[in-house]
């Protein structure tokens, strides 16, 4: 069967492209990753010509792939992107576009990736076209189609958008993208974990206190809003990004590197997650806003749309039973930071004098998605010239100290190329998908209940409504930020 493969993406006239996806390709074309004969299609209704196509496209590369862009790599790449004007809406225009990519297949034999960089609401339609213009029958070539988050806008949006997408398309076409799998440090969690022995013996109940997941960005919705409003926080970022981390940090060893295994075991940790009833979520969840978030254009007036979310989730399994996940993600917040910290039990005698009513700090792992990627473990060392003062310190792994600054691709660049390469390891299957909706739904569903906790306010460029911090002193905890030693205010 031929290699040529054709990369088209829907909706090329968009952010993402310009951003994301047509960086991330020039960046595997320097690397010498594509596969032997490619081509990418963008694909859009705006006007534009080959021409003016590589020309907006370039800008993007400059501005995202700065550190590696020449204009001569750029020429030689660039040659293999054309766009295509047409509306994935109408059957006609997608049958267009079929012969379009056809002539240039030869013989007709071609590998064809289709990427769906297009608004939510046009998934089902343009799958639908996909399908009904025969483009997706893999008997010369594969097809695969990778779909952009969200999917879906709670459970039953979900389960449709997955029926649709099966009715067209066999589960091992479908690619859906959750950009954090893609990180590095999100992909070393399993290297951590699985590749070391030191950690999994202790990688429990038995010596786990509780975890901490921290995702927390500095810019507020700006331009975004009209989007943001009718999504916020837990679709945004709970039920996607911050789950698949939850699911890493609790998986049991997958019994390979192969996709379904590894998929196989996040969905039983999801499905092992206990729900929080609606009738709970005072007790387990805290959501806020930032405070001018009603005054950017695009926000409903008196909006209650949350752009912060911390809660508390138990994982009802051997492993878990016990251990509180405390989650917290936001908008407008002191930082830009994403780390998950587990703490582990304190010594179960201290045999060293200590003031009054002190413990000694509990060992702390701390995982350090970005920025300043890496791992820090602090415990308890004796201060020198004392007879048995404690104080933490720390040993830390950092990326650009280790492996030097080149070291982290683009989240996409590595999506990318697995998806060429067939990989679905990072891709998230229905099932995961639909048992995350399921513990994300009674939470919204509480939320616009009598049961919801207040829309806690807050000022921009703080960690949150003070409720959270409630939220986790209560259980005797204080949020932590493992990476940067940053204290909350
Ligand atoms: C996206 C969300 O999925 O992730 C954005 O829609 C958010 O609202 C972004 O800003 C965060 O991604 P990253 O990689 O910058 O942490």
């Amino acid at each position: 069967m031929s290699e040529s493969t054709t990369i088209v993406i829907f909706g090329a006239s968009g952010d993402l492209t310009h951003r994301k996806l047509i960086p991330s390709l020039y960046d595997l074309y320097r690397k010498d990753r594509l596969p032997d004969t490619w081509r990418i299609l963008g694909v859009a209704r705006s006007d534009y010509s080959d021409d003016s196509f590589r020309e907006y496209l370039e800008t993007g590369v400059k501005e995202f792939a700065k550190d590696t862009y020449t204009a001569k790599r750029w020429r030689e790449f660039a040659k293999g992107i054309s766009y295509f004007r047409g509306d994935i809406t109408s059957l006609e225009s997608i049958k267009d576009l079929d012969k379009f990519i056809g002539e240039w297949e030869t013989d007709g034999d071609g590998n064809r990736i289709y990427y769906l960089s297009v608004a939510p609401n046009l998934y089902e339609k343009t799958i639908a076209n996909l399908g009904a213009a025969h483009m997706v029958n893999e008997d010369r070539g594969w097809r695969r189609v990778v779909i952009e988050k969200p999917f879906g806008h709670d459970l039953a949006s979900a389960r449709q958008l997955n029926q649709a997408v099966h009715h067209v398309l066999a589960e091992s076409q479908v690619y859906r993208i959750d950009h954090y799998l893609g990180k590095e440090t999100v992909q070393n969690l399993l290297v951590f974990r699985f590749a070391n022995s030191l950690y999994e013996p202790v990688w429990n109940r038995n010596y786990i206190d509780h975890v901490q997941i921290t995702a927390a960005e500095t810019v507020d919705v700006g331009h975004r809003a009209h989007f943001y409003d009718g999504v916020g926080v837990m679709r945004d970022m709970m039920q996607n990004h911050v789950m698949q981390l939850l699911s890493l940090v609790a998986t049991e060893p997958p019994s390979s590197f192969e996709a379904e295994a590894i998929r196989n075991e996040k969905a039983k940790v999801f499905s092992a997650i206990r729900p929080i009833r609606p009738q709970d979520v005072a007790k387990s969840t805290v959501r806020g806003q930032y405070r001018t978030y009603r005054d950017a254009e695009g926000v409903a007036p008196g909006s209650t749309t949350p752009t912060y979310a911390a809660l508390r989730f138990f994982v009802d399994n051997w492993r878990w039973q016990g251990v509180p996940f405390y989650m917290r993600s936001g908008k407008a917040l002191a930082a830009k930071v994403t780390e998950i910290t587990i703490f582990f039990k304190r010594p179960p005698h201290v045999m060293f004098p200590m003031p009054a009513n002190s413990k000694p700090a509990p060992n702390r792992l701390s995982i350090c998605i970005q920025p300043d990627e890496g791992i820090h473990f602090s415990f308890q060392a004796k201060v020198p010239d004392t007879t048995a003062e404690m104080r933490n310190v720390e040993m830390a792994f950092h990326y650009d100290e280790s492996f030097g600054t080149q070291s982290i691709p683009e989240a996409y660049e590595r999506l990318l190329l697995d998806v060429i390469k067939g990989d679905a390891s990072l891709f998230t299957r229905s099932d995961a998908i639909d048992l995350s909706w399921q513990l994300i739904d009674p939470i919204l569903e509480g939320w616009n209940s009598n049961f919801a906790p207040p829309l806690n306010f807050y000022e921009s460029g703080t960690w949150g409504p003070e409720e959270a911090k409630e939220l986790i002193a209560h259980d005797g905890y204080s949020w932590v930020h493992g990476c940067s030693h940053e204290e909350d205010n």
